[in-house]
């Protein structure tokens, strides 16, 4: 029997990576209710494990310094606020796990743990977070800072924010809510503690407003690639998200990956990879070549370069555009970075060409028929690259309509995804076990303190 894959799908609270608003099958009704509950529904018809919103507190303003490119080509904006769309997404659906993208730079301990917490009893134990640092400096500039802080300061932080979240998640015992009408108690306070956690970025005294939910913590997802980002999703993540030019790049980084895991005093099976997937999918591969020569045309070829450099955090337009891109010290998202510096060496492509391929790039070489697919993903699976797939539309909802239709049944029928959910939460479709009280102490970097 083959090993069955974990499906998570990618999907923006607005239009789709670079150009996907323009696509025919793109619904422009991002703004409705009915658009993401349209999507959750098929997601869930096809026993996908978890819905996935990324996120970023700024209009791009990666292109001398302005947000002028992302408004009037429709790249990273807008984006509504993740919570608001998942609690939509919720009320139309039952297994479906369901996952925002929130900042540990720019929010505090107590509104991660009470607004995580809160949508995890309300969707009964489905909830996620994709906890990342921000990576512009346009989202710093939206909270009073002209930059971000430097990366490791912005780990150090989040390693805080972790700690004092997961122990606000842990204020209250799983049993201390009593609601004993006869006696008159309502709630056993020994069963309740403060937390009183003090640090050089956060500091919070607790407990929290919010009983201890079903999932203990919500599923925590990852995606940092630098070495610090590695260490601290070896740390606390569950699920860990990657983007790669190659099999060969993603076969080391889960390599890598796993064995931080395990240095770290985890077992390695308890944490899922998933690397991006954007699949284009027709009945032939030469059909779906096609569809993805006819999306990259819709693409304007500065809207890439503009996403480029929005996902680097460096105005490239600094440099001569038909050069080779040049060695960038400190970037936004490492992942994407060395993902595109990969690509562009190995095809010796300028700056210029580089963000024409980045706006219709399809990771993972998942272009083909449902067949090319379905042993493209198998052999990922089989050479220890991935654990599943974060599935990327191009646009929405057509994209997941079409994986739907043609790749989820190819995929069952080689046993390769599940036809029916055998859990409820996020942790259970994810095979992961619920964090007990005090599990936090087995993921915290502890150097230095007693
Ligand atoms: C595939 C992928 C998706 C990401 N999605 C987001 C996102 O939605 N929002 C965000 O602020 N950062 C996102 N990131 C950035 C990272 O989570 C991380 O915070 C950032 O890359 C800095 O860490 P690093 O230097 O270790 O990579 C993403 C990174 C990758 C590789």
């Amino acid at each position: 029997m083959p090993q069955t894959m974990h499906l998570a799908a990618f999907m923006n609270a607005g239009p789709m990576g670079t150009s996907g608003w323009r696509h025919p099958d793109a619904d422009p009704a991002f703004l409705s209710p009915s658009y993401y509950r349209h999507v959750a529904r098929l997601l869930e018809s096809a026993c996908f494990d978890l819905a996935f919103i990324p996120d970023a507190l700024a209009v791009p303003r990666s292109l001398g310094g302005s947000f002028r490119p992302a408004v009037e080509w429709g790249s990273g904006t807008p984006r509504l606020d993740p919570m608001g769309v998942l609690g939509v997404m919720a009320g139309v659906t039952e297994h479906l796990g369901l996952a925002a993208t929130l900042s540990t730079g720019y929010h505090e301990p107590w509104h991660l743990a009470r607004t995580l917490a809160t949508f995890d009893h309300l969707s009964e134990g489905r909830a996620g977070w994709n906890i990342v640092t921000s990576f512009q400096d346009a989202e710093a500039q939206n909270f009073g800072s002209p930059r971000l802080p430097p990366r490791e300061a912005r780990y150090a932080r989040a390693e805080e924010v972790l700690q004092a979240t997961a122990q606000l998640w842990d204020s209250w015992q799983d049993d201390a809510l009593i609601q004993d009408r006869t006696s008159g108690i309502f709630g056993d306070a020994d069963k309740v503690r403060a937390v009183n956690y003090s640090g050089q970025h956060v500091s919070t005294q607790g407990p929290l407003s919010v009983p201890r939910s079903p999932q203990g913590y919500p599923l925590l997802i990852q995606a940092g690639a630098s070495p610090s980002g590695r260490d601290f999703a070896a740390r606390w993540a569950d699920v860990i998200f990657c983007s790669h030019a190659s099999l060969a790049s993603a076969i080391d980084f889960y390599r890598d990956i796993k064995q931080r895991v395990a240095r770290h005093g985890r077992d390695p099976a308890q944490v899922r990879i998933l690397p991006a997937a954007t699949v284009v999918v027709a009945e032939t591969d030469a059909e779906a070549q096609a569809k993805h020569r006819a999306f990259a045309e819709l693409v304007h070829p500065l809207a890439g370069l503009s996403r480029l450099a929005y996902h680097v955090n460096v105005d490239l337009t600094q440099y001569d555009l038909d050069a080779p891109l040049p060695d960038l010290e400190e970037v936004g998202v490492q992942g994407h970075y060395e993902e595109v510096l990969e690509f562009a060496r190995r095809e010796n492509l300028s700056i210029r060409e580089t963000g024409r391929w980045y706006g219709a790039r399809t990771e993972g070489d998942m272009v083909g028929s449902p067949q090319t697919i379905a042993d493209n993903m198998a052999l990922w699976l089989e050479k220890g690259a991935a654990d599943g797939f974060m599935i990327q539309a191009t646009h929405l909802p057509g994209a997941f309509e079409e994986f739907i239709q043609l790749v989820v049944p190819e995929l069952q029928r080689r046993g390769l995804h599940k036809t029916e959910y055998h859990g409820t939460t996020a942790r259970e479709h994810f095979g992961l076990a619920r964090p007990g009280r005090d599990a936090w102490r087995q993921r915290a970097d502890l150097r230095g303190k007693q």
